[in-house]
């Protein structure tokens, strides 16, 4: 317990620490496997990524999607969607990347390593407007801000359930052939690669944290409380 949770006790106390600790708990971790010897997955890991994906959509959003975006039977109006692939869609998708793409991609090219290291990855996409006035634009900051909430609720939601997670721009998992491969549209932009990786039992596997994990500073390096006097109030 800190010393603000012991001054200013909150109703639920337990609920309080065990959601803070969540939120720092949370950290980037690329785990890198290999091919050749895909990562073991316990049993029920696809079913917590599941609960974790249906939690994460309890997100914040401003404008409903554009209806162009009701398709292949996801038709809900929240600005972004999420497309889950379990170890074997990953294991899939990995052999097709070393395939098909004119990237020439090697097995030992680390979105290969991670795809045989996790147990599962969330291609999670925003939905833009499919207009270019400043209004669509606006729309648009608006929904990548709620897709980015979506997103973070699903990192938090599998930290608290054991599983180390990694937000990865993509790289080749934004190309228009990972797009085909996995049947996403092409309206949709590419937000964030969610690599789901089962907390290690023996650390064999070679593990890589967020470069700028501490970077970030304290606090008031990038907050501050605001005081207007009365002269500005009044003005
Ligand atoms: C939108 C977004 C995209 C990211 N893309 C990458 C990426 O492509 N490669 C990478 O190494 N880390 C990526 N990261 C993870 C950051 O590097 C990581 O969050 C940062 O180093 C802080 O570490 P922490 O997550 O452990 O706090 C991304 C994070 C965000 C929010």
């Amino acid at each position: 317990m800190t010393y603000l949770h012991s001054i200013f006790q909150p109703k639920d106390m337990a609920l309080t620490l065990a959601m803070d600790q969540v939120i720092r708990r949370r950290r980037t971790r690329k785990i890198l496997g290999s091919l050749q010897t895909p990562a073991p997955i316990p049993h029920g890991f696809r079913e917590q990524v599941e609960e974790a994906v249906r939690v994460a959509g309890w997100a914040p959003f401003h404008y409903p999607a554009n209806r162009i975006h009701h398709q292949q039977g996801l038709d809900s109006c929240v600005p972004w969607r999420f497309y889950a692939l379990d170890q074997n869609a990953c294991l899939a998708l990995a052999h097709c990347l070393l395939e098909k793409t004119p990237a020439n991609i090697s097995e030992g090219a680390t979105i290969i390593r991670m795809l045989a290291a996790a147990g599962s990855v969330v291609l999670a996409t925003w939905l833009p407007e499919p207009k270019t006035t400043e209004l669509a634009m606006h729309m648009n900051e608006e929904h990548l801000a709620a897709a980015a909430a979506a997103v973070q609720n699903l990192l938090l939601a599998s930290e608290a359930r054991d599983i180390q997670s990694y937000w990865s721009s993509g790289g080749v998992l934004a190309s228009s052939e990972c797009f085909k491969l996995c049947g996403i549209p092409a309206t949709q932009k590419l937000l964030g690669a969610v690599f789901m990786f089962p907390s290690p039992e023996d650390s064999s596997m070679e593990a890589v944290d967020g470069k700028l994990r501490n970077r970030r500073g304290p606090p008031d390096s990038w907050s501050t409380w605001i005081t207007l006097d009365k002269q500005e109030t009044n003005a």
